[in-house]
């Protein structure tokens, strides 16, 4: 994955943006399809995930810029029941929308709004991401490996939530995260909570990785 998703991900942007001006181009009645056709299939999550992808309020995940591959993953697993969720929708989500599901949530841009965080935690939690997550949560939680989300400006309490979740048994560790999570308290993984959050969904220049 990696270099290669995001790669994917610029060539679809591309993609979309030139259907959006052609839509722009030919006609208003084409754009007005499209925007219905966008509102019907959100329908059912915008009440708390937007229909750019925005979490609502604390405690829902940003969906906006996440892969397509991944959001396809962490939808199949609610619906298949292997991670669990009290929210019906989720597991009401027909087959046959979890792939446009997935392609309209990862190429959103709107920002996401950063969450408060602690400059102290902040900083311990980067030297323990470096130590023990960056292998899978690629540079500074903006990239993945082996199938991890993508966590850069994911908010706070969401992230809080679930990077307890697995510690405590309520979702099940993938491969090798086990491993990571070893001899880590509670402030620490709530610290690196707040180092994703802190962090730009975008890489800003001075940061960006060479290719
Ligand atoms: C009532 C509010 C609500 C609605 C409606 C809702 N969600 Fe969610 N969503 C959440 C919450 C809260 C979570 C955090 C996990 C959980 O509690 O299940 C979440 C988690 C997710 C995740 C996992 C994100 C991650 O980073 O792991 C995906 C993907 C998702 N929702 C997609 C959808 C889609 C697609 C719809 C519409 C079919 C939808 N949601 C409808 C509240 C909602
Ligand atoms: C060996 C690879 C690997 C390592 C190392 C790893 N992770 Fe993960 N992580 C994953 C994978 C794969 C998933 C998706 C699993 C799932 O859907 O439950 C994940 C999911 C997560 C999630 C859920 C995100 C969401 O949107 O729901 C959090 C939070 C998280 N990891 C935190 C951490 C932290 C903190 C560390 C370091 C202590 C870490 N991970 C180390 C592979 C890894």
């Amino acid at each position: 994955m990696g270099k290669h998703s995001s790669a994917a991900a610029v060539r679809k942007s591309l993609a979309g943006t030139c259907l959006l001006t052609a839509v722009l181009l030919f006609g208003s009645t084409a754009g007005r399809a499209q925007e219905t056709t966008s509102t019907n299939l959100t329908s059912n999550c915008s009440e708390c995930h937007g229909s750019d992808g925005l979490g609502f309020k604390p405690g829902i995940p940003h969906l906006n810029g996440q892969s397509e591959f991944l959001l396809t993953n962490m939808i199949n697993a609610f619906r298949e029941g292997k991670r669990s969720t009290k929210v019906k929708d989720h597991r009401d989500i027909a087959a046959a929308a979890v792939a446009p599901l997935s392609r309209h949530y990862a190429q959103q841009k709107a920002q996401r709004p950063k969450s408060t965080t602690s400059p102290e935690l902040v900083a311990s939690g980067e030297a323990l991401y470096l130590k023990r997550c960056a292998e899978c949560h690629l540079d500074n939680g903006r990239d993945s490996d082996k199938e991890a989300p993508l966590t850069a400006a994911q908010d706070l309490k969401y992230l809080i939530a679930q990077t307890l979740a697995y510690s405590a048994g309520e979702r099940k560790f993938p491969y090798l995260m086990d491993e990571a999570y070893r001899g880590l308290s509670e402030v620490d993984l709530t610290a690196i909570a707040h180092f994703f959050a802190a962090e730009d969904q975008e890489a800003p220049p001075r940061k960006r990785r060479r290719r």
